[in-house]
């Protein structure tokens, strides 16, 4: 017990300093598109400074925690010889990165058994730093978060992620005060924790882009679940968590409907790109 929780505590603290670590080389790299590569197709990119920040945490990580698995974005894949795994997308929002935009985000979560124990995201440009623990509580900069508690969607902003068929945004463009789609999964997450957004939606993700928002969202008091409605489970079959709706809670209900309602009336797969 004492020692998981230890355990647990000096996980946020290692994968906090590894994250601001990122911060001085990510601001420098910011806006050149000089190293784009592309790993699909257009929109699908990844850039020196993807591999630098990568670079930055995994070694870190490797050698605070030598025998804990990591699953990362770009290059680093390693079993570990215990229960514990690290997920890390060490750039989420590339594609903001290289255009100059400041709405990305470094993410890096801690998996005990595949669960999400330990979640932090960094946004170097603005130098903020969310963390949680699961069932401690959220904090940015050490300031405690808590979701919204609003219930009527007129007075709410949300926030979209992908989605190529219109499912989220269908009844939330007329219903909502504002929708946004700002291109980080991961800081999605945490600006729901945070408030700053009543509701998120992410379809098509990666475990990478959202463990650690995860942690951060659940630990605010956000509901997190699939499009049926069940508990989101980040690192589970792809079919239970290719959608992800993540609420203040008293919203879910009627975002979940909408979005039922929205996939009987639009049942089409688009070749719509990110
Ligand atoms: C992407 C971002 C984006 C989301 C995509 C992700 P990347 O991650 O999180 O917001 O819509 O699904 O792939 O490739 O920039 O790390
Ligand atoms: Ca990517
Ligand atoms: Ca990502
Ligand atoms: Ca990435």
């Amino acid at each position: 017990e004492q020692r998981e929780s230890d355990l647990r505590e000096r996980a946020r603290r290692v994968a906090t300093e590894a994250a601001r670590a990122t911060g001085p080389p990510l601001r420098e790299l910011h806006g050149q598109t000089e190293s784009i590569e592309y790993k699909t197709d257009k929109s699908d990119i990844v850039t020196e400074a993807d591999y630098k920040a990568e670079n930055i945490i995994t070694t870190v990580i490797e050698s605070e925690f030598p025998d804990h698995g990591i699953r990362s974005e770009e290059t680093v894949q390693r079993t570990g010889a215990s229960e514990y795994t690290w997920s890390i997308d060490p750039l989420d929002g590339t594609g903001n990165f290289a255009h100059g935009n400041p709405n990305y985000s470094v993410s890096i979560a801690l998996l005990e058994d595949d669960d999400p124990v330990v979640g932090v995201v960094y946004a170097p440009e603005t130098d903020e730093m969310f963390s949680a623990i699961r069932g401690e509580g959220a904090t940015l900069d050490g300031k405690p978060l808590s979701t919204t508690d609003r219930t009527s969607l007129d007075e709410c902003m949300l926030l979209s992620g992908y989605d190529p068929d219109g499912t989220f945004l269908s009844h939330s463009y007329h219903e909502a005060r504002g929708v946004r789609r700002l291109g980080s999964a991961a800081l999605n997450l945490c600006y729901l924790a945070a408030g700053s957004a009543d509701a998120v939606w992410e379809y098509d993700t990666y475990p990478w882009d959202v463990n650690a928002g995860l942690v951060v969202a659940r630990a605010a008091g956000a509901t997190v679940t699939n499009a049926a409605g069940d508990p989101y489970d980040p690192n589970g079959p792809i079919d239970a968590r290719n959608e992800l709706l993540g609420s203040n809670g008293p919203l879910h209900e009627t975002l979940l409907a909408h979005l039922q309602d929205a996939e009987t009336l639009q049942p089409s797969a688009s070749s719509a790109t990110d």
